[in-house]
Protein backbone atom coordinates (compact mmCIF):
# COMPACT_ATOMS: atom_id res chain seq x y z
CA UNK A 1 0.00 0.00 0.00
CA UNK A 2 1.69 3.30 -0.87
CA UNK A 3 1.65 6.17 1.49
CA UNK A 4 0.48 9.84 0.21
CA UNK A 5 2.42 12.17 2.13
CA UNK A 6 2.72 16.09 1.84
CA UNK A 7 4.98 18.63 2.79
CA UNK A 8 4.15 18.90 6.39
CA UNK A 9 3.95 14.60 6.42
CA UNK A 10 0.11 14.44 6.60
CA UNK A 11 -1.01 11.61 5.27
CA UNK A 12 -3.58 11.99 2.70
CA UNK A 13 -5.67 9.36 1.93
CA UNK A 14 -9.17 10.66 1.24
CA UNK A 15 -10.22 12.34 -1.83
CA UNK A 16 -13.83 14.42 -2.05
CA UNK A 17 -15.37 14.38 -4.92
CA UNK A 18 -17.93 17.36 -6.42
CA UNK A 19 -19.72 16.02 -9.41
CA UNK A 20 -22.46 18.60 -9.93
CA UNK A 21 -23.07 22.08 -9.14
CA UNK A 22 -26.83 22.00 -9.49
CA UNK A 23 -28.65 21.82 -6.26
CA UNK A 24 -32.49 21.18 -5.65
CA UNK A 25 -32.60 23.38 -2.27
CA UNK A 26 -31.35 27.16 -2.03
CA UNK A 27 -30.06 27.22 1.54
CA UNK A 28 -29.21 31.22 2.51
CA UNK A 29 -25.74 30.76 3.61
CA UNK A 30 -25.07 29.02 -0.16
CA UNK A 31 -26.97 29.95 -2.83
CA UNK A 32 -29.18 32.74 -3.91
CA UNK A 33 -32.70 32.22 -4.69
CA UNK A 34 -32.66 32.87 -8.54
CA UNK A 35 -29.77 30.11 -8.30
CA UNK A 36 -25.92 30.48 -9.93
CA UNK A 37 -24.12 30.40 -13.00
CA UNK A 38 -24.20 26.31 -13.53
CA UNK A 39 -20.89 24.80 -14.94
CA UNK A 40 -21.17 23.66 -19.11
CA UNK A 41 -22.54 20.31 -18.91
CA UNK A 42 -19.38 19.91 -21.24
CA UNK A 43 -17.00 21.18 -18.77
CA UNK A 44 -18.29 18.63 -15.98
CA UNK A 45 -16.14 15.86 -15.90
CA UNK A 46 -17.91 12.45 -17.28
CA UNK A 47 -18.29 9.43 -14.69
CA UNK A 48 -15.41 7.60 -17.25
CA UNK A 49 -13.09 10.73 -16.48
CA UNK A 50 -13.85 10.60 -12.76
CA UNK A 51 -13.54 6.67 -12.58
CA UNK A 52 -9.82 7.18 -14.33
CA UNK A 53 -9.23 9.38 -11.61
CA UNK A 54 -9.82 7.08 -9.05
CA UNK A 55 -8.90 4.53 -10.10
CA UNK A 56 -5.14 6.08 -10.15
CA UNK A 57 -5.28 8.06 -7.40
CA UNK A 58 -6.51 4.82 -5.34
CA UNK A 59 -3.20 2.90 -6.70
CA UNK A 60 -1.14 5.88 -5.27
CA UNK A 61 -2.78 5.90 -1.79
CA UNK A 62 -6.34 7.19 -1.77
CA UNK A 63 -8.34 4.87 0.34
CA UNK A 64 -11.51 6.92 0.92
CA UNK A 65 -13.98 9.06 -1.18
CA UNK A 66 -16.92 10.79 -0.67
CA UNK A 67 -19.49 12.12 -3.27
CA UNK A 68 -20.57 15.50 -2.46
CA UNK A 69 -22.16 18.86 -4.97
CA UNK A 70 -24.46 20.96 -5.68
CA UNK A 71 -26.22 17.69 -4.88
CA UNK A 72 -25.25 14.76 -6.08
CA UNK A 73 -28.16 12.67 -6.07
CA UNK A 74 -29.51 15.03 -8.69
CA UNK A 75 -27.03 14.08 -11.36
CA UNK A 76 -28.34 11.32 -13.78
CA UNK A 77 -26.74 7.71 -13.46
CA UNK A 78 -25.21 8.75 -9.97
CA UNK A 79 -26.05 5.25 -9.50
CA UNK A 80 -23.36 3.60 -11.98
CA UNK A 81 -20.54 5.55 -11.01
CA UNK A 82 -21.18 4.68 -6.94
CA UNK A 83 -21.01 1.33 -8.35
CA UNK A 84 -18.30 1.67 -10.38
CA UNK A 85 -16.36 3.68 -7.46
CA UNK A 86 -17.16 1.14 -4.55
CA UNK A 87 -15.58 -1.68 -7.08
CA UNK A 88 -12.89 0.02 -7.57
CA UNK A 89 -9.33 -1.72 -6.33
CA UNK A 90 -7.98 0.13 -3.37
CA UNK A 91 -10.59 2.08 -2.11
CA UNK A 92 -12.18 0.91 1.05
CA UNK A 93 -14.69 3.23 1.89
CA UNK A 94 -16.93 4.96 -0.12
CA UNK A 95 -19.52 7.71 1.42
CA UNK A 96 -21.58 10.15 0.16
CA UNK A 97 -23.24 13.63 1.27
CA UNK A 98 -26.95 14.41 0.46
CA UNK A 99 -29.04 17.24 1.86
CA UNK A 100 -31.82 14.06 2.08
CA UNK A 101 -34.29 15.15 -0.44
CA UNK A 102 -33.75 12.61 -2.61
CA UNK A 103 -33.08 9.46 -0.19
CA UNK A 104 -36.48 8.15 0.40
CA UNK A 105 -36.46 7.31 -3.12
CA UNK A 106 -33.04 6.35 -3.67
CA UNK A 107 -32.07 4.35 -0.05
CA UNK A 108 -33.02 1.03 -2.20
CA UNK A 109 -30.45 1.92 -5.06
CA UNK A 110 -27.82 3.35 -2.76
CA UNK A 111 -27.65 0.22 -0.61
CA UNK A 112 -27.45 -2.17 -3.77
CA UNK A 113 -24.79 -0.02 -5.72
CA UNK A 114 -22.28 -0.29 -2.51
CA UNK A 115 -23.03 2.43 -0.40
CA UNK A 116 -22.44 1.66 3.11
CA UNK A 117 -22.96 5.05 4.89
CA UNK A 118 -24.25 8.36 4.09
CA UNK A 119 -24.41 11.93 5.82
CA UNK A 120 -26.74 14.24 5.48
CA UNK A 121 -27.14 17.90 6.15
CA UNK A 122 -30.30 19.30 7.76
CA UNK A 123 -29.81 22.37 9.92
CA UNK A 124 -33.24 22.48 11.21
CA UNK A 125 -35.54 20.11 12.41
CA UNK A 126 -38.38 22.57 12.35
CA UNK A 127 -40.68 22.24 9.33
CA UNK A 128 -41.52 25.73 9.04
CA UNK A 129 -37.67 26.78 9.59
CA UNK A 130 -36.64 24.40 7.00
CA UNK A 131 -39.00 26.28 4.33
CA UNK A 132 -37.68 29.44 5.46
CA UNK A 133 -33.30 28.62 5.47
CA UNK A 134 -33.68 26.09 2.21
CA UNK A 135 -36.44 27.95 0.28
CA UNK A 136 -38.00 24.62 -0.18
CA UNK A 137 -40.90 23.28 2.01
CA UNK A 138 -39.63 19.73 2.09
CA UNK A 139 -38.70 18.72 5.27
CA UNK A 140 -40.78 15.84 5.71
CA UNK A 141 -38.79 14.52 2.23
CA UNK A 142 -35.70 14.49 4.18
CA UNK A 143 -37.06 13.63 7.59
CA UNK A 144 -38.32 10.49 5.69
CA UNK A 145 -35.46 9.88 4.04
CA UNK A 146 -33.26 9.86 7.25
CA UNK A 147 -35.90 6.89 8.01
CA UNK A 148 -35.14 4.71 5.28
CA UNK A 149 -31.31 5.34 5.20
CA UNK A 150 -31.81 4.35 8.87
CA UNK A 151 -34.26 0.94 8.15
CA UNK A 152 -31.41 -0.20 5.48
CA UNK A 153 -28.87 -0.05 7.89
CA UNK A 154 -26.85 2.26 6.34
CA UNK A 155 -24.01 2.36 9.33
CA UNK A 156 -23.36 5.57 10.27
CA UNK A 157 -25.81 7.66 9.21
CA UNK A 158 -24.05 10.72 10.07
CA UNK A 159 -26.21 14.42 10.34
CA UNK A 160 -24.23 17.58 9.57
CA UNK A 161 -25.67 20.94 11.06
CA UNK A 162 -24.46 23.90 10.16
CA UNK A 163 -24.47 26.07 13.40
CA UNK A 164 -25.36 29.57 12.94
CA UNK A 165 -26.04 32.50 15.44
CA UNK A 166 -29.41 33.50 15.08
CA UNK A 167 -30.30 31.36 12.31
CA UNK A 168 -30.81 27.58 14.40
CA UNK A 169 -28.58 27.84 17.15
CA UNK A 170 -31.91 27.80 19.45
CA UNK A 171 -31.68 24.17 18.17
CA UNK A 172 -28.80 22.29 19.62
CA UNK A 173 -29.77 20.81 22.20
CA UNK A 174 -33.00 19.16 20.09
CA UNK A 175 -30.35 17.66 17.63
CA UNK A 176 -28.38 16.36 20.23
CA UNK A 177 -31.13 14.95 21.52
CA UNK A 178 -31.21 12.69 18.08
CA UNK A 179 -28.59 10.93 19.25
CA UNK A 180 -30.21 9.32 22.58
CA UNK A 181 -33.24 7.89 20.47
CA UNK A 182 -31.70 6.73 17.22
CA UNK A 183 -28.39 5.49 16.36
CA UNK A 184 -27.49 8.65 13.97
CA UNK A 185 -23.89 10.50 14.02
CA UNK A 186 -24.96 14.03 14.96
CA UNK A 187 -21.75 16.39 13.51
CA UNK A 188 -22.06 20.09 14.07
CA UNK A 189 -19.96 22.05 12.10
CA UNK A 190 -18.79 25.62 12.14
CA UNK A 191 -20.27 28.28 9.82
CA UNK A 192 -16.93 28.75 7.34
CA UNK A 193 -16.26 31.50 4.91
CA UNK A 194 -16.80 29.92 1.73
CA UNK A 195 -18.47 31.63 -1.57
CA UNK A 196 -18.55 35.26 -2.21
CA UNK A 197 -21.89 36.41 -1.06
CA UNK A 198 -22.20 33.94 1.76
CA UNK A 199 -23.25 36.32 4.31
CA UNK A 200 -20.42 34.55 6.76
CA UNK A 201 -18.45 37.20 9.46
CA UNK A 202 -16.94 36.21 12.75
CA UNK A 203 -20.03 37.17 14.97
CA UNK A 204 -22.25 34.73 13.18
CA UNK A 205 -19.99 31.74 14.29
CA UNK A 206 -20.74 29.42 17.57
CA UNK A 207 -17.63 28.40 18.83
CA UNK A 208 -17.70 24.68 19.76
CA UNK A 209 -17.07 25.20 23.06
CA UNK A 210 -20.36 26.46 23.78
CA UNK A 211 -22.36 23.71 21.84
CA UNK A 212 -20.35 21.51 23.98
CA UNK A 213 -21.59 23.46 26.79
CA UNK A 214 -25.10 23.42 26.63
CA UNK A 215 -24.88 19.68 25.05
CA UNK A 216 -23.63 18.87 28.38
CA UNK A 217 -27.02 19.75 30.05
CA UNK A 218 -28.70 16.77 28.63
CA UNK A 219 -25.83 14.32 29.97
CA UNK A 220 -22.39 13.54 30.51
CA UNK A 221 -20.53 14.00 27.20
CA UNK A 222 -18.02 10.71 26.97
CA UNK A 223 -15.01 11.54 24.40
CA UNK A 224 -14.28 8.23 22.00
CA UNK A 225 -10.70 7.61 21.59
CA UNK A 226 -9.59 9.17 18.09
CA UNK A 227 -9.18 6.82 14.96
CA UNK A 228 -7.00 7.11 12.43
CA UNK A 229 -9.92 7.87 9.94
CA UNK A 230 -11.25 10.19 12.09
CA UNK A 231 -9.62 13.04 10.09
CA UNK A 232 -11.04 16.46 11.46
CA UNK A 233 -13.75 15.38 13.36
CA UNK A 234 -13.56 15.09 17.25
CA UNK A 235 -16.02 12.44 18.94
CA UNK A 236 -18.14 12.16 21.89
CA UNK A 237 -21.61 10.38 22.42
CA UNK A 238 -24.37 11.30 25.26
CA UNK A 239 -23.89 8.52 28.21
CA UNK A 240 -26.68 6.17 27.78
CA UNK A 241 -27.02 7.64 23.77
CA UNK A 242 -27.36 4.77 20.86
CA UNK A 243 -25.25 7.42 18.55
CA UNK A 244 -22.91 9.93 19.00
CA UNK A 245 -22.11 13.61 18.78
CA UNK A 246 -19.17 15.41 16.99
CA UNK A 247 -17.82 18.45 16.02
CA UNK A 248 -15.80 19.97 13.47
CA UNK A 249 -14.42 23.01 14.29
CA UNK A 250 -12.52 25.04 11.84
CA UNK A 251 -12.85 28.27 13.14
CA UNK A 252 -12.15 28.11 16.73
CA UNK A 253 -9.62 25.28 16.56
CA UNK A 254 -6.88 23.77 14.78
CA UNK A 255 -8.24 21.61 12.31
CA UNK A 256 -5.34 21.96 9.27
CA UNK A 257 -3.01 19.47 11.33
CA UNK A 258 -4.98 16.13 10.74
CA UNK A 259 -6.18 17.33 7.71
CA UNK A 260 -6.44 14.41 5.32
CA UNK A 261 -7.69 15.49 2.11
CA UNK A 262 -7.77 16.77 -1.00
CA UNK A 263 -10.91 17.84 -3.26
CA UNK A 264 -11.97 17.47 -7.18
CA UNK A 265 -14.55 20.16 -8.57
CA UNK A 266 -17.12 19.19 -10.91
CA UNK A 267 -14.77 20.75 -13.43
CA UNK A 268 -12.06 18.96 -12.38
CA UNK A 269 -9.34 20.88 -10.55
CA UNK A 270 -7.82 19.58 -8.06
CA UNK A 271 -8.58 22.21 -4.52
CA UNK A 272 -5.75 21.77 -1.86
CA UNK A 273 -7.58 23.61 0.59
CA UNK A 274 -11.32 24.24 0.95
CA UNK A 275 -10.42 28.13 1.82
CA UNK A 276 -8.31 29.11 -0.84
CA UNK A 277 -8.87 29.41 -4.28
CA UNK A 278 -5.82 27.55 -5.67
CA UNK A 279 -6.93 25.19 -7.92
CA UNK A 280 -4.71 22.58 -9.79
CA UNK A 281 -6.20 21.75 -13.48
CA UNK A 282 -6.67 17.69 -14.08
CA UNK A 283 -9.49 17.90 -16.54
CA UNK A 284 -6.49 19.04 -19.38
CA UNK A 285 -4.79 16.06 -18.72
CA UNK A 286 -7.84 13.89 -18.86
CA UNK A 287 -8.55 15.25 -22.07
CA UNK A 288 -5.57 15.66 -23.72
CA UNK A 289 -3.14 13.08 -24.25
CA UNK A 290 -2.03 12.02 -20.68
CA UNK A 291 -1.99 8.87 -19.35
CA UNK A 292 -1.74 7.24 -15.76
CA UNK A 293 2.06 8.69 -15.33
CA UNK A 294 1.10 12.41 -15.93
CA UNK A 295 -2.35 12.10 -13.41
CA UNK A 296 0.36 11.43 -11.09
CA UNK A 297 2.82 13.70 -11.48
CA UNK A 298 -0.53 16.40 -10.98
CA UNK A 299 -1.78 14.29 -7.87
CA UNK A 300 2.12 14.73 -6.57
CA UNK A 301 2.23 18.61 -7.41
CA UNK A 302 -1.59 18.89 -5.54
CA UNK A 303 0.10 17.50 -2.63
CA UNK A 304 3.22 19.87 -2.91
CA UNK A 305 0.75 22.48 -2.83
CA UNK A 306 -1.21 21.36 0.21
CA UNK A 307 -1.12 24.49 2.33
CA UNK A 308 -0.09 24.14 6.25
CA UNK A 309 -3.16 25.73 7.17
CA UNK A 310 -6.30 27.63 6.31
CA UNK A 311 -5.28 31.68 7.09
CA UNK A 312 -9.29 32.49 8.48
CA UNK A 313 -8.57 35.10 11.41
CA UNK A 314 -5.45 36.76 9.45
CA UNK A 315 -5.87 40.35 8.41
CA UNK A 316 -5.33 39.33 4.54
CA UNK A 317 -7.97 36.79 4.64
CA UNK A 318 -9.86 36.82 1.72
CA UNK A 319 -12.76 34.99 1.04
CA UNK A 320 -13.03 32.16 -1.84
CA UNK A 321 -14.51 33.01 -4.70
CA UNK A 322 -15.81 29.55 -5.35
CA UNK A 323 -19.53 28.81 -3.36
CA UNK A 324 -19.87 25.68 -1.50
CA UNK A 325 -22.09 24.33 -4.03
CA UNK A 326 -19.49 24.18 -6.65
CA UNK A 327 -17.16 22.15 -3.81
CA UNK A 328 -18.91 20.10 -1.81
CA UNK A 329 -17.54 20.98 1.85
N1 LIG B 1 -20.09 26.62 6.24
C1 LIG B 1 -20.23 25.34 6.67
N2 LIG B 1 -20.91 24.41 5.98
C2 LIG B 1 -21.49 24.76 4.84
N3 LIG B 1 -22.22 24.07 3.95
C3 LIG B 1 -22.56 24.88 2.93
N4 LIG B 1 -22.05 26.12 3.14
C4 LIG B 1 -21.39 26.07 4.33
C5 LIG B 1 -20.65 27.01 5.08
N5 LIG B 1 -20.48 28.26 4.67
C6 LIG B 1 -22.54 22.67 4.14
C7 LIG B 1 -23.91 22.27 3.75
C8 LIG B 1 -23.68 20.82 3.51
C9 LIG B 1 -22.28 20.67 3.06
C10 LIG B 1 -22.12 20.23 1.66
O1 LIG B 1 -21.69 21.92 3.29
O2 LIG B 1 -24.86 22.41 4.75
O3 LIG B 1 -23.76 20.11 4.73
FE1 LIG C 1 -28.03 23.90 0.59
FE2 LIG C 1 -26.01 22.19 0.10
FE3 LIG C 1 -27.71 22.83 -1.81
FE4 LIG C 1 -25.94 24.64 -0.95
S1 LIG C 1 -25.47 22.78 -2.03
S2 LIG C 1 -28.12 24.97 -1.41
S3 LIG C 1 -25.88 24.08 1.24
S4 LIG C 1 -28.21 21.76 0.11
Amino acid sequence: MKLLLDNYYREINYLRISITDRCNLRCRYCMPEEGVELIEHEELLTYEEILKVVEVFASNGISKVRLTGGEPLVRRGVMDLIEGIASTEGIKDLSLTTNGILLREYTTDLVRVGLRRINISLDTLRPDRFAYITRRDKFKEVWEGIEEALRHRLSPVKINIVVIKGFNDDEIKDFARLSLTYPLHVRFIEFMPVGEGNGWNEELVIPHSQVMEEIRELGELIPIRPQDNDGPAKRYYLKGGKGEIGFISPISSHICSRCNRLRLTPDGKIRTCLFSDEEIDLKGTLRGSGGKERLEEILHRALEAKPERHRIGDLRFKKCQRGMYAIGG
